[in-house]
């Protein structure tokens, strides 16, 4: 069989139809009527107020460091163990990320952690869903409620993920989406920023263009547009918006299969967990997840290493992910951490993300399971104490 990619982008079908359609529209430039159905959908389906449609997950967060109105030396609290957008966004904006460990159990931002943090600085907090599992987001919007903060979601894993009924994204005051080729939901590269708070909507909207009024001249509020504020060419262009709207029509099919893989790699490995040999992912009661990535976690991140190599040569793409921010060049000379770091560093080290998407088909996820159990018995097997996590 040929080697199994970690990844591989998602056609659902219909793709160059609606490409076709919006050739023939003429309109090619944000905002069209692809990017106003996608918007209409999310905003259904999350339970928004307001979705705009991005070029990228990474500028919605910075629409969200514009939205959050930051001073420079203001500081803004971010996962250590975390994409480099989630922080980069608001160093853009002159604010200082403060990096905060993980909880072990689910490698969300843990709540204890972001109380110590707060100075009287502290102006947000960001979390991330990490693999589309929720974050403990009572706590966190607790935290935020007594200290006035607004809250981010960065929910680039979570689509169609939910915390205790709620849709991850509806949250927090603001929440953004990731429609990168990695992803469930995928036109190449995409985001979508959702405004769940009613009075950021339109400086949402100028922001998004060019700090423009343009949208409310559009909609014939105004008899022209100009300059209002801060902004930038936040919009994605009519033939990827198409792309998407291809792909989110066929969300609820993608995630069940993305979700059926999930489960048998979870039972696959469930043995292996109870002989201390690795760790698998934590699903919190009243977590209803994405099926974005599935994680195991080894011994010593020198295993992890071995294992990459092990799978490797079994034909199967296996990946690490996120190293800790705070020990990264730009997290030292942007970011400050707010005390150790721990569990994420140990953490880092010691994951791997099996293959996982859509199209994958019984035979390569099951090829997947025997070379894991292969590897496992030529590396992390052969101790005689493996630990027990
Ligand atoms: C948690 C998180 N946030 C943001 C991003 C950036 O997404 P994008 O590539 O759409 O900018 C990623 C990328 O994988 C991510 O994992």
């Amino acid at each position: 069989m040929p080697a199994i990619p970690f990844n591989r982008p998602l056609l659902v079908g219909n793709e160059h139809a609606y490409i076709d359609e919006a050739l023939a529209s003429g309109k090619l430039s944000g905002n069209g009527k692809f990017a106003r159905t996608c918007a209409e959908w999310l905003e259904r389906r999350v339970g928004s107020p307001r979705a705009l449609i991005t070029p990228s997950c990474t500028a919605a967060l910075e629409m969200c460091a514009i939205l959050a109105d930051l001073d420079p030396g203001d500081e803004v609290i971010v996962p250590d163990f975390a994409f480099v957008s989630t922080a980069n966004a608001f160093v853009l904006r002159g604010a200082v990320p403060v990096f905060v460990d993980i909880d072990p159990q689910t490698l969300n931002i843990d709540p204890d952690a972001i109380e110590g943090a707060i100075t009287e600085r502290t102006r947000a907090i960001v979390v991330i869903h990490y693999g589309g599992v929720a974050c403990d987001m009572d706590s966190v919007q607790a935290i935020a409620r007594r200290r006035e903060l607004i809250v981010v979601e960065d929910a680039a894993h979570s689509i169609e993920a939910s915390y205790r009924d709620r849709p991850l994204g509806s949250i927090g005051h603001l929440s953004t989406f990731s429609f990168h080729e990695t992803k469930n939901v995928q036109c190449g590269e995409g985001g979508a920023l959702l405004i769940n708070d009613p009075r950021l909507v339109s400086r949402a909207e100028v922001i998004q263009d060019k700090g423009t009024d343009r949208s409310r001249f559009f909609r014939g509020e105004v008899d022209k547009y100009t300059w209002q504020d801060l902004g930038s060419s936040y919009l994605l262009s009519e033939v990827a918006s198409a792309f998407l709207w291809a792909q989110l029509e066929c969300v609820k099919a993608i995630t069940l299969e993305r979700r059926a893989i999930w489960d048998r790699y979870f039972a696959a490995f469930e043995a292996a967990e109870a002989q201390g040999l690795l760790r698998r992912p934590v699903v919190p009661a009243g977590c209803h997840h994405s099926g974005h990535l599935f994680y195991l976690l080894l011994p010593t991140a020198g295993l992890r290493d071995e294992m990459l190599h092990a799978l490797a040569d079994r034909g199967v793409h296996a990946v690490f992910h996120y190293l800790p921010l705070h020990d990264s060049p730009g997290g030292q000379r942007f970011g400050r951490a707010a005390g150790y770091m721990p569990v994420t560093e140990d953490v880092s080290g010691r994951l791997l993300r099996l293959p996982l998407w859509s199209g994958m088909g019984d035979v390569r996820v099951e090829a997947v399971v025997d070379a894991v159990h292969s590897a496992l018995d030529a590396t992390v097997g052969r101790l005689s104490h493996p630990r027990v996590f």
